[in-house]
């Protein structure tokens, strides 16, 4: 017999890892189980099984939690919450230094129990998981070590509450615990249903650690208990990751309320391959892809575009490799594919199936007989609209179509509502780095998938989500700037006065949208009076339409983000140096509108002039960052404009207000619809005849006028609109959140607060980060 032959005969030999710890470690915990709540297990309450889904065995039984234990879960945290963030980072850092030693002291512990609880194969949770969890406590036990010196103006946002999924139980907690702690935050966190054990268990280690008491609070239960966490008033933040329709849920019941939120969501994420990738290679990666965790993830690249002239080649090498993928034991280390979660999940995925269009290809590979599995399956023949084409299946199904030319890869690969993760498969670098910036996505793989570090920011764009986690921009979602702004006082438009005086020859300023002053839809303008009873002039009262058009002459601009920062930079020198030149002009008319003393309407124009020199001075200054991660390669952390922004300007500063947010939207590539101050709107109408002059394409700035109240809801129900910023005196902040849920956008609202527009804070990193996303590039970079 030759050596091939004996490759051909020999059995697979399986290896499995021990259970006996963990299942001892739940015997001493009785195997029923109360809250972490204050640092102490509560008393198991009602009981909910948590099983095994390899097996279908209970492992557990876990509490249900009610309203009062979460009431008591953020109350422990609120009164641990002050002495936490004033110790010294030093301090913190010490703790958080202690859970990641004590995470890689109990490592196989903990990797054990996760595959038990989630049915993941042991390989992933010993060799992924754990060691992520480690090196994410460790990276923040630094980011506590340096905040005083490196964030010294921000602060701490009070207690988080955090609600993570059942796909990466440990992971998902490290992702949400970490940063909290390290920036002085204290948390309430709720694990999944199916999911809780390693929280229970993380909950010892904070014991070991000597955590103070209430720092981390963990309550299980369903989604019942999430929605509580969701609606309780004492928290300052809720994180959450899972589902795109819990996160749209999440969005409206906390609009309006002042909290911070982020949110991580599905995806539908493609992996595209070019006919020059080395397809041996781009086979492993897509196995790593999609059948990483049986699918279960959020960013898994369940999306095949391969090009055509290797599709063929390309499916039948995938299918071969899927024959050959083992499915079975999770606690196998030679097992690919473990156990899904649980038996809803893959009925969930059985029925997304059901009476597909498409051709369907289940691995030719034994499964078990018991447990719960799914084999792997490839999806051909779809159309790019098919459901199964665009809806998150969360399980081991890769759905596949075919394209000729880099730009209908890019058509199809943006052809979703999603936009978390990307691979691009070429050996063509230059091919691959101009692809990597047009996909909407917010991480992308160069010849890899699936990599993820402490470093890395990671989260989406559109209805994926938004805030990062992971790297400095992770820490923005756990901080705010220190300091308490003064309640805003609402201004109300000037009456019209008993005994007008009205001069001269009548103006209406018109809308200006796409580069032209545009007459306004429903036809309707309205007086604006000085404070002295003169009329000064008609403004255009702006309707649903008015917004529409704006938004669509942004859209016809989408070349400005895609200038250079020392162009964008020229136009801003070019749009201060044109307002310096009629100051004088601008400032009588401030003084007209607001009644100001010429001194101080001077002053505005002058701080418009400086604010539009900072921001073309920031164009081409707010550069990424390369960041060292673990691994073979290096990401690239980039600084993309938004898109298209819908700003409501501040009521009480007429021009600066403007200036404020047109100037970072534009520096940082993104197009705006600004909505003038509503009771002085005629510095803006003015400010646009500044734009026609000074080399600002059209589109990229358009100005409306009118009632922000009317308007509000149509500019951030929009669902070509990527952001919504207010900063009106008129109370938005609810109605703008609750409408942008359609579309998941990005807001920024001030929440009845007033900001010094001619102070720091009216320009700076905080402008910056929100006409920004961070794009992570993961590229091969050295041995
Ligand atoms: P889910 O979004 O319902 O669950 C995630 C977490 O949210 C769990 O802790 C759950 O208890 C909690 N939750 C559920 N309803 C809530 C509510 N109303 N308020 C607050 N918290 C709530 O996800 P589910 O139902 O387990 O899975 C359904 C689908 O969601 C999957 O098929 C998959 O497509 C997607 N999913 C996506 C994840 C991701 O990381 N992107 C993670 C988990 C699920």
């Amino acid at each position: 017999m030759n050596v091939p032959e004996i490759f051909d005969t020999m059995d697979y030999g399986p290896a499995p890892e021990s259970a006996a710890e963990a299942l001892a470690w739940l015997v001493d915990g009785g195997s029923r189980y109360g809250l972490f709540i204050d640092g102490a297990m509560t008393e198991p309450g009602d009981q909910f099984a948590s099983k095994n889904p390899a097996t279908g065995e209970v492992l557990a039984t876990l509490t249900q939690a009610t309203q009062e234990d979460v009431d008591a879960a953020v109350a422990a945290a609120r009164k641990a919450q002050p002495k936490w963030a004033k110790l010294p980072g030093h301090a913190r850092a010490k703790y958080l230094y202690a859970l990641a030693r004590l995470v890689q002291k109990h490592s196989r512990l903990l990797a054990v129990l996760e595959s038990l609880d989630n049915g993941k194969p042991i390989r992933e949770s010993r060799d992924i998981d754990v060691p992520l969890v480690a090196r994410h406590f460790y990276y923040h036990a630094g980011m506590a070590q340096l905040m005083e010196a490196e964030l010294p103006d921000r602060e701490a946002l009070g207690v988080c509450g955090q609600i993570v999924p059942w796909n990466f139980p440990l992971l998902m907690l490290a992702w949400k615990i970490a940063p909290a702690l390290a920036m002085g935050n204290t948390v309430v966190l709720k694990p999944a249903e199916y999911t809780s054990m390693t929280a229970l268990l993380f909950a010892d280690l904070c014991r070991e650690a000597g955590l103070p008491k209430g720092v981390v609070n963990i309550v299980t239960g369903d989604g019942h208990v999430g929605e509580m966490i969701v609606r309780h008033e004492g928290l300052d933040k809720i994180a959450f990751t899972g589902s795109t329709a819990v996160g749209r849920f999440i969005r409206e019941a906390t609009a309006g309320n002042g909290q911070s939120l982020t949110l991580e969501l599905g995806g539908k994420s493609p992996y595209v391959v070019f006919d020059d990738a080395d397809l041996d290679s781009a086979i492993e990666g897509l196995v790593d892809a999609i059948w990483f965790n049986q699918g279960q993830v959020c960013c898994a690249g369940s999306r095949l575009l391969v090009q055509e002239g290797v599709a063929e080649r390309f499916h039948e090498k995938l299918k071969r490799r899927m024959d050959g993928l083992r499915v079975g034991d999770p606690l196998d280390k030679c097992i690919d594919v473990g156990a899904m979660v649980d038996p809803v999940q893959r009925d969930r995925v059985v029925r997304l199936l059901d009476g597909s269009a498409g051709e369907v290809y289940h691995a030719a590979t034994p499964l078990p007989e018991q447990g719960c599995y799914y084999p792997p399956t490839l999806v051909t023949g779809l159309a790019p609209s098919d459901a199964l084409m665009q809806e998150e299946i969360f399980g081991p199904v890769l759905v596949s179509t075919t394209f000729r030319t880099p730009a209908e890869a890019v058509e199809l690969a943006n052809d979703s509502r999603y936009g978390l993760a990307a691979s691009v498969w070429s050996e063509n670098v230059n091919l691959a780095l101009d692809v990597a910036p047009k996909l909407a996505a917010g991480v992308i793989w160069v010849n890899g998938t699936n990599m993820f570090d402490a470093a890395a920011g990671f989260g989406g764009v559109r209805e994926s989500g938004f805030g990062r986690e992971g790297g400095w921009e992770g820490l923005l979602a756990y901080t705010r700037p220190k300091g308490a702004r003064k309640p805003l006082k609402r201004l109300e438009p000037v009456a019209a006065p008993a005994e007008p005086k009205v001069d001269g020859l009548d103006r209406t300023a018109k809308l200006y949208i796409g580069g032209k002053q545009a007459r306004p839809d429903g036809g309707y303008s309205q007086a604006v009076w000085s404070a002295k009873g003169e009329l000064l002039g008609h403004v255009s009262r702006a309707n649903r339409k008015d917004v529409r058009n704006a938004v669509e002459a942004a859209r016809g601009a989408a070349g400005w983000g895609r200038t250079t920062g020392h162009l964008r930079a020229q136009i801003l020198y070019y749009l201060g140096e044109n307002l310096s030149a009629r100051a004088g002009e601008f400032a009588d008319r401030l003084r007209h509108l607001t009644g100001a003393p010429a001194k101080a309407a001077a002053e505005e124009v002058e701080q418009s002039v400086s604010r539009l020199f900072t921001w073309a001075a920031w164009a081409d200054k707010y550069d990424g960052a390369a960041k060292g991660v673990p691994l073979r390669g290096i990401a690239l952390a980039m600084n993309e404009p938004v898109g298209i922004v819908g700003a409501f300007c501040a009521n009480e500063a007429p021009l600066l207000g403007l200036v404020s947010v047109l100037g970072p939207a534009l520096a940082m590539g993104n197009r705006l619809v600004a909505v003038a101050s509503e009771p002085y709107p005629l510095a803006a109408t003015d400010f646009y005849q500044l734009l026609e002059t000074s080399d600002v394409p059209g589109g990229v700035a358009n100005i409306l006028t009118g009632k922000h109240e009317e308007l509000a809801p149509h500019l951030a129900g929009h669902l070509g609109v990527d952001a919504v910023w207010s900063f009106s005196s008129s109370d938005l902040s609810g109605l703008i959140e609750r409408e942008s849920a359609g579309n998941l956008k990005r807001t920024w609202v001030n929440n009845g607060r007033a900001r010094d527009w001619a102070g720091a804070e009216g320009e700076g990193r905080a402008f910056l980060a929100a006409a920004t996303e961070v794009k992570t590039i993961w590229v091969p970079y050295g041995e």
